[in-house]
């Protein structure tokens, strides 16, 4: 994996994950352009997983799957919102009619707004609390009981370095949110450690997505200007850039991977060193 996140690049063809299911939660992208969700399906897909893509658009899911189709790889797209437990629910039967299995879970959706407690409204407040930790206990309530069946299986929840420090800007839902995903999944590891099933938490640093222009970028440019937010992301961080969603898909496939047999109930930090600077 590398520091290209073109859509040109592409992880190597290898049978790490041959014969498993994945499904990614928030599969597609904001905006044009490779999200985390988008590279893990493709990442996963290039291990040799099948893969159904799960969007609440799903036009930007259609987008991912047809990639990998393309390569040779297998993959199906759904469209649920995922803080909806009645359209998970029939999308998830759909997987399971489908591929008959699920291995890998990727619970990868999320929305912020930008904002302290004045700027928050109580309805932003419980939108992104449902996106982005009400989807975990839905996902988990409705996929769970498929791994304890199976005996086996790879949780895998995507928070965010503002679950664990501040940003130097207020961003209070999603931070408070993305703190409440690390331990959400610290407690399923817990509960399902002995029926086979590993779950752990990746925690991104600031990573170059689509998401940061529509969300992000009026924090450090008035008009929004991506060249200067994209170079004041960057100067924040110790490596001098942002991480790239094909550095967090590599630790995705990692952690769905027997390589990862004896890892759950933690998170790994991919930051490029954010979370270790004092200044
Ligand atoms: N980009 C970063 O710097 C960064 C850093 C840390 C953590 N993260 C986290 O990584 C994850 C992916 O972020 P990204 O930057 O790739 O964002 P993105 O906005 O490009 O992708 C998120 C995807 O989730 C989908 N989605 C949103 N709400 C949904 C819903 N209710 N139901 C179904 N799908 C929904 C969107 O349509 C989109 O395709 C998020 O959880 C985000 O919080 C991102």
């Amino acid at each position: 994996m590398n520091a290209d996140n073109t859509s040109t690049v592409r992880p190597e063809r290898t049978e790490r994950l041959k014969g498993r299911v994945a499904l990614i939660l928030g599969a597609g992208t904001s905006a044009p352009g490779i999200s985390i969700g988008k590279a893990s399906s493709i990442a996963m897909a290039c291990a040799g997983a099948s893969v159904a893509a799960l969007d609440f658009n799903v036009d930007t899911a259609q987008d991912v799957t047809q990639e990998i189709l393309a390569f040779g790889g297998q993959a199906i797209a759904y469209q649920a919102d995922v803080a909806d437990i009645v359209a998970m629910q029939a999308a998830i039967e759909r997987v399971m009619q489908d591929f008959g299995r699920i291995d890998i879970l990727q619970i990868n959706a999320g929305i912020g707004r930008v904002g302290g407690p004045a700027e928050t409204s109580l309805e932003d407040w419980d939108r992104i609390q449902k996106v982005n930790v009400e989807s975990i206990l839905i996902a988990a309530k409705l996929v769970a009981p498929v791994m304890v069946k199976q005996g086996s299986g790879s949780i895998i929840g995507v928070s965010s370095v503002a679950g664990m420090r501040y940003l130097g800007y207020p961003h209070l839902a999603y931070s408070v949110t993305k703190a409440a995903v690390i331990h959400f999944i610290k407690m399923l590891a817990q509960q399902y450690a002995g029926d086979g099933i590993r779950a752990n938490t990746i925690v991104p640093g600031l990573i170059d997505t689509p998401r940061i222009q529509k969300n992000v970028a009026k924090v450090f440019d008035a008009n929004a200007d991506m060249d200067k937010t994209r170079r004041a992301r960057d100067q924040q961080v110790p490596m001098g850039r942002m991480g790239t969603p094909w550095e967090i898909a590599s630790v995705a496939t990692f952690l769905a991977s027997d390589d990862a047999s004896y890892i759950t109930g933690t998170e790994i930090v991919v930051d490029g060193g954010l979370t270790g600077k004092f200044v």
